[in-house]
């Protein structure tokens, strides 16, 4: 099989999301290698089998010239992420610290309180926007609040990770890069002059989990953490609380008995794919299908369409609530699998839950809106209007 050019490009923000999904399954479909000539020339891999392979295979696909076509040469590598051995295991052992199944056990009461403050400024109106007043400020804060900032300064933190992220690829990003970067030297300088027993301070300190971290480091770990957990969880918080809402009877199951609900929430991530495309650079000549991809060429591997291969997946567009063979790649695979995995579906179950135990007749409102492609791999929902019976003041 040869590769066909596509004519996707995933920079187009201004494709709707089906759109999109249309056109990762016609490359899936296709072809098991798409060239596209955009961006200094690249090939999609959206087969399941071929993108787990990549995942699973950093020697050959490496991450180091950054995992977004084209690279945005104004932001530093983000630790792990874009780094290949040995210098990403060091990375990973820095970051893990908070992100261990154990930490975030030991953190979920923190999730709870977080979850119960944003739902308390809505749950006496009857009405609310489930992105606005929840899915996107939560991970923001509890990223926040995890790294050992306050709840206020946790809440403003969130919106300069958001100016970050909507900047991305436009004029504006060096004065939002920078704004970022002058609030976290702050934090460091107060943690320096005031230590605490918290993330912050062994970033101050310039040595976490044994390795030494310099400013540029220190600025690259907050990245990773902020930025790397924020539009991703709420995507995939906002993409569980529509599938809940939506699919029938699937809310008031839930409500009288919550053990579907990690099924849920597996089938949920697999179907939303927050983040959908990640780059890599081939450094050693592999074969996929009938095509050699060669030395240095760049690729782009879409998870979003591997997760709906039909060779993968029985009926792959449809969301089951009991499948029970969901290896899914919305966290990708292999060393570079996401270190924020636990949190992340700590947030789900406990925002989902603590929505369902205050707020049982919580239903859609208005269509939801849905995002094409931002910065070129986020989709993500921009409104989710709800209506329900207003919780009593206390
Ligand atoms: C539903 C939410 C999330 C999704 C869908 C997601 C997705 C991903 C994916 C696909 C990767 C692998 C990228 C690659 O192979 O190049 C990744 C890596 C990573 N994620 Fe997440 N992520 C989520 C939440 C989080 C959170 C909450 C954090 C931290 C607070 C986080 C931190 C990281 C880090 C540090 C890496 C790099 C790991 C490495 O390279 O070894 N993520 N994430």
């Amino acid at each position: 099989m040869s590769t066909t050019p596509a004519a996707f490009d995933h920079l187009d923000g201004t494709l709707p999301a089906t759109e999109v999904r249309r056109a990762h399954a016609e490359m899936r479909e296709r072809c098991p290698v798409v060239h596209s000539d955009r961006h200094g020339g690249f090939d999609y891999l959206t087969r399941y089998e071929n993108v787990r392979s990549a995942l699973n295979d950093p020697v050959a696909f490496s991450s180091a010239d950054g995992v977004k076509i084209p690279a945005n040469p104004l932001l530093p590598p983000v630790p792990a992420l874009e780094f290949d051995e040995p210098e990403h295991a060091e990375w990973r052992r820095v970051l893990d610290g908070p992100l261990t199944p154990r930490a975030v056990r030991a953190f979920e009461p923190v999730i709870a309180e977080v979850v119960d403050l944003l739902i308390d400024a809505f749950a006496g109106s009857g009405k609310a926007d489930l992105v606005d007043q929840l899915a996107e400020p939560l991970p923001a804060i509890v990223i926040g609040r995890m790294i050992g900032l306050e709840q206020p300064e946790a809440v403003r933190a969130r919106g300069i990770a958001a100016a970050l992220y909507a900047a991305m690829g436009t004029a504006e990003f060096p004065a939002r890069y920078a704004e970022f970067h002058d609030t976290t030297q702050r934090w460091l300088a107060d943690r320096r002059e005031h230590p605490r027993d918290d993330m912050l301070t062994q970033m101050a300190k310039g040595v976490v989990e044994g390795r030494t971290i310099d400013e540029a480091g220190a600025t690259g770990l907050l990245l990773a953490y902020i930025v790397g957990g924020h539009h991703s969880t709420g995507s995939a918080l906002g993409g569980l609380i529509r599938h809940v809402l939506t699919l029938p009877g699937l809310r008031d199951e839930l409500i009288a008995d919550r053990k579907g609900l990690p099924r849920v929430i597996e089938e949920s991530l697999r179907l939303t794919t927050p983040l959908q495309l990640f780059a890599r650079t081939v450094r050693c000549p592999v074969q996929v299908g009938d095509h050699e991809l060669a030395e240095g060429g760049r690729v782009l591997l879409d998870l979003a369409a591997a997760n709906r291969d039909p060779r993968e997946f029985s009926d792959p567009e449809t969301f089951d609530r009991a499948r029970t063979r969901n290896r899914h790649v919305t966290f990708g695979s292999g060393s570079h699998v996401c270190q924020g995995q636990h949190l992340a579906r700590a947030e789900l179950r406990i925002a989902l839950g603590r929505l369902l135990d205050r707020i049982p007749d919580l239903r859609l409102d208005g269509d939801p809106v849905e995002s094409g492609l931002v910065g070129g791999s986020l989709m993500t929902h921009y409104a989710l209007p709800v209506a329900f019976t207003p919780e009593d003041s206390p």
